[in-house]
């Protein structure tokens, strides 16, 4: 176990301050990771964000701000000891940062992840295996065609173009807000032509299109949500944003292409609160993974334009279905079923819970709900994966911890102790350095075995 001496020596670089009045100063920290008798260590990472991501191979082509860092994925594997014969488990996928990283390296993966546009994404980008001259060609007809029927069309109203070549306008609450009519109706043009593409070659395209409708709509994208730009006065050329996009995509598949761990991994669509409906017969080594936090962020929210521009789902029902099951925060209906009444912790976990909802629960009922409803689901999912371990299993769940109506959730405890009840052992605590922001938070990897 680390000494007092040198966490205190460590602490300043993970931004906690005795006179920091948002965070916990230095010597609760080591007392409460020692009353605990978790083992910790602090690690110097430049970057544990999405942000790393941004410049790397393969990462770039989705944007995802609650992924974490390749680099962080690369530690882990190192630290893990995870090798080619291992069976690697991610559940919960998000855009396939872990999977992307044991592809490369050879390592076969499963990954789960219950958002149909992210699972959808996540198995497209691990597709490599193509001839980069069918893909160039294939681009040069999407441009040719596009470049045809939009300046055949160009003084056609969006409803009439959508009519005469029978396409939907995405059936999204407020369609016009989030994109120009302009702008939405070359998106649906290149989406027409690019849903046209054999199948065996489409998924580049697809990528490619999934990422700029969004990159192309009427928001700003904050950290980590998005907002309307109402007012905007930037110029939206879609066929330039697309082929910027695409060009970078074929440019990395040429690198990769000379790999041969294409398919080494798949991804199901699927529920990690319920391992049994997924995995058989399989047993699994190592799990590299960042789950949600328990905060207000919902990934169904976020990637709402795309699931319905994708044609992924065709209306809120189905969207607020997903949010229901889904882990972390919730919006809109999923939100008032959750504000409705006390909900209570699963009984095994009630005594780890209890602290947190004594403060929390007087403050506000929906934000001790949120924390409840992600504790209760967490627990489903360790309790779920333990009868699909193997005997050398080693796995990192990287969380971070939250502040709901000013009362710190430290997650990494609360989800160490329910690893523990479940018959798992926690061997160390990995800090990293905070999140941004006004509000210190940071970053944890709980590191479990058996
Ligand atoms: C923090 S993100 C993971 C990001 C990922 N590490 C990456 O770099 O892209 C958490 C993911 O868990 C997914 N998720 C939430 N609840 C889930 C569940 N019950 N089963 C499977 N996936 C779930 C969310 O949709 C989200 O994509």
């Amino acid at each position: 176990m680390n000494t007092i001496k040198n966490i205190q020596a460590q602490a300043s670089l993970f931004g906690i301050t005795e006179d920091n009045k948002t965070c916990k100063n230095t010597q609760e920290y080591i007392e409460i990771y020692e009353k605990h008798h978790l083992s910790y260590e602090y690690v110097d990472m430049q970057d544990v964000t999405f942000k790393a991501g941004l410049n790397e191979t393969i990462h770039n082509w989705f944007r995802l701000t609650p992924s974490y860092s390749p680099e962080l994925v690369r530690f882990f594997v190192n630290y893990l000891e995870c090798k080619e014969n291992h069976l690697l488990l991610e559940p919960f996928t998000g855009k396939g940062t872990t999977l992307i990283e044991s592809q490369k390296l050879g390592i076969p993966a499963i990954g789960i992840e219950i958002n149909p546009l992210l699972q959808t994404v996540s198995e497209k980008s691990l597709s490599w295996d193509y001839q980069i001259i069918d893909l160039k060609n294939t681009l040069q007809i999407i441009e040719n065609k596009f470049i045809e029927i939009k300046n055949q069309e160009k003084d056609t109203s969006i409803e009439d173009f959508c009519k005469k070549y029978a396409i939907q306008i995405p059936p999204i609450h407020n369609v016009f807000r989030w994109w120009q009519k302009e702008v939405l109706k070359e998106l649906l043009l290149l989406k027409k032509i690019v849903f046209q593409i054999e199948t065996n070659l489409q998924n580049p395209f697809w990528v490619a299109l999934s990422s700029v409708c969004l990159e192309c709509a009427n928001i700003h994208r904050n950290h980590p949500t998005i907002s309307f730009d109402d007012n905007h006065t930037r110029i939206i050329n879609v066929w330039a944003t697309f082929l910027e996009k695409i060009s970078r995509i074929i440019n990395d598949l040429q690198k990769v292409n000379l790999l041969t761990n294409n398919k080494l991994s798949k991804i199901i669509l699927g529920d990690s609160t319920k391992i049994e409906r997924i995995l058989t017969t399989e047993k699994i080594d190592r799990i590299i993974t960042s789950p949600p936090y328990p905060n207000r962020f919902s990934y169904i929210h976020t990637t709402r334009p795309q699931l319905y521009f994708m044609d992924i789902i065709q209306d809120a029902k189905v969207a607020t279905d997903i949010d229901i099951d889904a882990i972390g925060g919730t919006w809109g209906r999923a939100t008032s079923i959750l504000d409705k009444k006390v909900l209570l912790p699963n009984p095994e976990i009630a005594n780890i819970l209890s602290d947190f909802i004594a403060l929390l629960q007087p403050k506000s009922l929906l934000m001790s709900n949120y924390a409840v409803k992600y504790f209760n689901l967490m627990h489903s999912h360790i309790k779920s994966l333990k009868p699909f371990v193997s005997e050398q299993f080693r796995g990192v769940y990287v969380v971070g911890n939250s502040r709901l109506s000013d009362v710190e959730i430290q997650t990494e405890i609360l989800l160490a102790k329910i690893f523990e009840k479940e018959g798992f052992k926690v061997d160390k605590i990995m800090v990293f350095r905070k999140r941004g922001g006004k509000i210190k938070l940071f970053e944890t990897g709980i590191c479990v075995s058996v």
